[in-house]
This record gives C-alpha cells, sequence and structure tokens, in this order.
C-alpha cells in the first residue's frame, strides 16, 4: 500500500495535457493504479487523475462503489478506471437537442478545504479503455457525469476553478457547508 504525495493547485504539473497511455495490462500500470486507488481511498475522495500524483498520462479513478455524501439519493458510481478518455455532451432532450448544463458543488483534492459552483453537462457519453485494454463506452447524468468530467479535467491541465463562471460562488467548505462531510474529486 503506497500512499503518494497529492499536488496541489500551484504545481506546474497540474496544468499540463497528459499524454496517451500506449501500454496496457503492465506491472506498472497496475502499480500505478493500485497506488491512485490507496492515495484516493486515504484522502477519502471519489476520484484522482494520475497527473495529481504528477504522473503525466491519461489516466483517471473514480468511483466508491456506494453512495456519496454529498448525493445520497444518486445512484453509486460505479469504480472506474479510465484510460485515454473521451467525453461527448449529450442533449438533454429529443426535443431540446442543445446539451443541457447544470451547476453545482465540487471540491477538489489538489484544491484542499474549498468548494465552487462549477456547470457541467447534466448527461454526457464516455468511452476509453480499463486498464486491460478493454473498452469502456458509458452514458452517465448527474453526480456521475460531473464526476467524470472534473476527472477528466485534469487530464487537460483544468482545475475545477477555471471551470467556474461567478466566483462569488468559492469558498472555504467549513464556512459554505458548516458541520457537512463532503467529498472530494
Ligand atoms: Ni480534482
Amino acid at each position: 500500500m503506497t500512499v503518494r504525495t497529492i499536488l496541489k493547485m500551484g504545481d506546474p504539473r497540474l496544468l499540463r495535457v497528459a499524454k496517451t497511455v500506449t501500454e496496457f495490462d503492465t506491472d506498472t500500470l497496475h502499480l500505478l493504479i493500485s497506488d491512485m486507488l490507496d492515495t484516493m481511498i486515504a484522502a477519502g475522495g471519489v476520484g484522482l487523475a494520475a497527473p495529481q500524483i504528477g504522473v503525466d498520462l491519461q489516466l483517471v479513478i473514480f468511483g466508491t462503489g456506494e453512495p456519496s455524501a454529498r448525493y445520497p439519493d444518486a445512484p453509486p458510481v460505479p469504480r472506474t478506471v479510465l484510460v485515454n478518455p473521451t467525453i461527448t455532451p449529450l442533449p438533454g432532450s429529443l426535443v431540446d437537442t442543445a446539451p443541457d448544463e447544470e451547476d453545482d458543488w465540487e471540491g477538489c483534492l489538489s484544491v484542499p478545504g474549498l468548494r465552487g459552483l462549477v456547470p457541467r453537462y447534466a448527461h454526457i457519453r464516455y468511452t476509453g479503455w480499463d486498464q486491460y485494454g478493454d473498452r469502456i463506452d458509458r452514458t452517465a447524468g448527474g453526480f456521475h457525469a460531473r464526476v467524470v468530467q472534473h476527472e477528466c479535467d485534469h487530464l487537460l491541465g483544468r482545475l475545477y476553478p477555471t471551470r467556474m463562471r461567478d466566483l462569488t460562488r468559492f469558498g472555504y467548505t467549513d464556512v459554505l457547508f458548516p458541520g457537512v462531510e463532503v467529498e472530494d474529486e
């Protein structure tokens, strides 16, 4: 079990566009994923991207398989390893073909102690591969879609404050939500 150091906002390694993973099912990749899981669980997070531990690869993990403390009524996000991902926004409905956006609060293990209100696509399709090179192709909405978009942003060198449109909705978690325990991405 190896808990790695999570880089914090200000570290230039969080601003890189991550490199494509070219080899699957290798000892190196499995060890990296094992460390990322240990690190995410130790930090009480709901997702972690490889760049957050200084590894410049398109690899994210997310989901606990259990209900979220923040969204106890949302279906649990399955524990997922996602490599070289692509996200496509989906239309809100058959009638309204523009993708829906919704605002909700996010935190990030690389931005500790803070939360911000972030617009994200409400419905997405995401594709990529798992650590064995098997294809992943899913649709997701709500919290699940939000977590995927947040993690994949790390692969583009984007942290959630750069997605915010109203910085008056940015603050310290214990001030915004006193007494509430919430996870970070
Ligand atoms: Ni994050």
